[in-house]
């Protein structure tokens, strides 16, 4: 009886575990895919695929607390990010982590920008943004839709995106031109994986 016990706490381990990565893609096609899905390119949502882990972990958690607020959908995703469990938090984000941003190139949203300039200007968020440190909570920018970048960027400016003093004193001193062809300059290059960076 003890044994048969074993056997099925030991299989039902395994199979929970080996259900995971199904459990992590319905769980995001359920709840996320419609706003932060390959399709929807009409919303201003950000690309979460391959975004970095810690990233999109303190993200929510700063829409948990209000430390950050959706100026979007205007609070809607502090509303979605409120319902989360720190298992589906940990869930969603190592699976997201886990894909790769180039399985889902972004399409033209016909975003205007000097991409040569921004190239320029995207020197100076080097040392924080190109480099691929595990465990640091820095996104990658690359591949991320550019009306998203100059939105979230000119939040920072305007001090409305307040959760994190680091990047909010980056922009304060770049002019609106700059914001714009920077978020250009990132919006259509990919980084497919760790080793391209
Ligand atoms: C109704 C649309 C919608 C749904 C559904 C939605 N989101 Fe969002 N999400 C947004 C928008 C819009 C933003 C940007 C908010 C802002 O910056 O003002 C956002 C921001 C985020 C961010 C921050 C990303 C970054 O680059 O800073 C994360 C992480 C996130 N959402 C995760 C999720 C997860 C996980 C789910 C599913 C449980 C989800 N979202 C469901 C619209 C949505
Ligand atoms: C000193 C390090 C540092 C530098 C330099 C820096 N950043 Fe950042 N940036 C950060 C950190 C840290 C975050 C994460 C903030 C948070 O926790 O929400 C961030 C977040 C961002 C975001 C939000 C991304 C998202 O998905 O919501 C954008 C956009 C951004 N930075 C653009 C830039 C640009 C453009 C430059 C150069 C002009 C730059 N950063 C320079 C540290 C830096």
């Amino acid at each position: 009886m003890k044994q048969i016990l074993i056997i099925s706490i030991l299989l039902s381990a395994i199979s929970a575990f080996a259900a995971k990565p199904n459990l992590a893609r319905e769980f995001f096609t359920e709840r996320c895919n419609s706003c932060h899905g390959a399709v929807s390119t009409d919303l201003d949502s950000p690309v979460l695929y391959g975004q970095k882990k810690e990233y999109i972990v303190k993200q929510l958690q700063d829409f948990q607390s209000g430390e950050r607020n959706d100026h979007i959908m205007l609070g809607e995703m502090n509303e979605i990010a409120k319902t989360l469990t720190d298992k589906e938090v940990d869930l969603v984000s190592t699976y997201l982590s886990n894909l790769s941003p180039c399985d889902y190139p972004p399409k033209d949203s016909g975003f205007a920008g000097d991409v040569k300039a921004g190239e320029r200007i995207s020197q100076s968020c080097k040392k924080c943004h190109h480099a691929w440190i595990p465990g640091l909570e820095v996104p990658t920018l690359y591949g991320q839709k550019p009306n998203y970048i100059y939105k979230t960027l000119n939040a920072f400016k305007l001090n409305k995106r307040k959760n994190s003093d680091e990047m909010g004193h980056q922009v304060k001193t770049i002019s609106e031109t700059d914001v714009r062809n920077v978020s250009a300059f990132y919006g259509v290059n990919m980084r497919c994986t760790i080793d391209d960076f």
